[in-house]
């Protein structure tokens, strides 16, 4: 029989009365499918078959194995514990009650039974049972949603910067390589500095992964800089370099702005890349902008990018200057150590440059490179 597009559900009866077996069967049949069983053994085959019952009806007392067995034995299969057992049986002493409830029955009806008795209890069981499975597959399916979703969203911030960036890039740089550059600068920068007391503890392997996918949004705000400046091919006047600076708040403004609607309490993904943004122009002696912070007032992650920024600009050649050698470059760093940068991360980059010369030629301009995730 079938209950709306549902196939009806199949009760197995285990009696060792056949009187027993025939009576309910009788009362069952109308709207299930019945299975019977004469004794434990043949119920537990039926039970761990391929279309196994959905409510089992079990007798206690039965030759051989008796029903207290059988239930220990359904409950302890993985593949028929969750099968709803009722047990049917003339003992009605409570002790045996629940000795069956314990062993994980959910229902005890005493014999002789009363049919619209049986028959509601079979229904409310299956009823609960289904509801527990839809819950049960629920939960799956939400369990892996989830992860997905995770996984989803985790691509899709790191697509948000690189599409970004690629924006803020096309505009003054012939190839997307200053983009992998500086951000492979920084990420070795960031790995050589970790083991150092003063920056362990901002420098784990997650945070420096942030910093490498945030570092190619420092420019963002020259997507507001007018072509006429940006594009100069000589020196700026006093005034164009004013307005050239006002990339750097520009940029965290945006960055910003994105953020709040993100509406989190916790610092955000873009958290880095609004950092870097606003303070890689800041210099250590307080001599920089926008703000002209000083030593640590200025974010570590804006030293940092300072100085990637800086060593690829002197190495590459610009619309307002030639291409500087790296030995040129890192002359140049050094001088500006203490003044321009922070000395710990300049003698650590001393100690390193030849990785940003390995960088650099990896990534130099004139090879188009497929892929930022380098
Ligand atoms: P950028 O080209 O990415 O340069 C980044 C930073 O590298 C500069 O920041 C500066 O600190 C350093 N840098 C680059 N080239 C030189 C150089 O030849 N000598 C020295 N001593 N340092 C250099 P800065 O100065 O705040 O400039 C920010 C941005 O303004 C530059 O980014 C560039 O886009 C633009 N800019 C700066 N000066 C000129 C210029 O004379 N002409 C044009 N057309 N643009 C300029
Ligand atoms: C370039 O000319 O390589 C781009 C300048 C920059 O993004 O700093
Ligand atoms: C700067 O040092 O301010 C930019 C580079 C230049 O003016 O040539
Ligand atoms: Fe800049
Ligand atoms: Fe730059």
């Amino acid at each position: 029989m079938m209950q709306g597009n549902k196939p009806a559900a199949t009760i197995l009866v285990v009696d060792d009365t056949p009187e027993n077996l025939s009576l309910m069967s009788d009362l069952l049949r109308d709207t299930y499918r019945v299975k019977v069983a004469t004794g434990g053994e043949k119920a537990l085959r039926i039970a761990r078959a391929a279309e196994p019952p959905d409510l089992i009806l079990l007798d206690v007392m039965m030759p051989g194995m008796d029903g207290y067995e059988v239930c220990r034995q359904l409950k302890a299969d993985r593949s028929t514990a969750a099968i709803p057992v009722i047990f049917l049986t003339a003992r009605s002493d409570p002790e045996d009650e629940r000795k069956g409830l314990d062993l994980g029955a959910v229902d005890y009806i005493t014999k002789p039974i009363s049919p619209a008795l049986v028959m509601a209890r079979v229904r409310n069981h299956l009823s609960l049972k289904s509801h527990t499975d839809f819950l049960k597959d629920k939960a799956v399916w939400l369990e892996r949603e989830v992860r997905n979703r995770t996984r989803d969203i985790s691509r899709m911030k790191e697509v948000t910067i690189v599409a970004m960036a690629t924006l803020a890039e096309t505009r003054d740089n012939e190839t997307g390589n200053h983009i992998r550059r500086t951000q492979n600068y920084v990420k070795a920068l960031a790995e050589d500095l970790a083991p150092l007391p003063a920056f362990s503890k901002e420098l784990t392997p997650s945070n420096i992964d942030l910093l490498f996918k945030s570092a190619p949004l420092h420019d963002i705000g020259k997507v507001g800089i007018p072509d006429a400046i940006l594009l100069k091919p000589g020196r700026l006047t006093a005034e164009e370099f004013t307005i050239m600076k006002t990339h750097a708040a520009l940029g965290a403004e945006a960055i910003r702005e994105a953020e709040t609607m993100l509406d989190s309490a916790e610092p955000s993904f873009l958290r880095y890349a609004r950092e870097i943004a606003e303070y890689h122009h800041e210099k250590w002696d307080g001599s920089g902008y926008p703000h002209g912070l000083a030593g640590e007032e200025i974010p570590l992650s804006g030293r940092l990018m300072a100085l990637a920024d800086v060593y690829d600009a002197l190495i590459s050649k610009r619309c307002y200057k030639p291409a500087w050698t790296h030995e040129q470059a890192v002359d140049m760093i050094r001088e500006g150590r203490g003044t321009h940068f922070d000395p710990r991360i300049v003698d650590v980059f001393l100690g390193m440059s030849e990785r940003f010369r390995d960088i650099a030629t990896r990534f130099r301009d004139d090879v188009a490179q497929g892929t930022v995730d380098a």
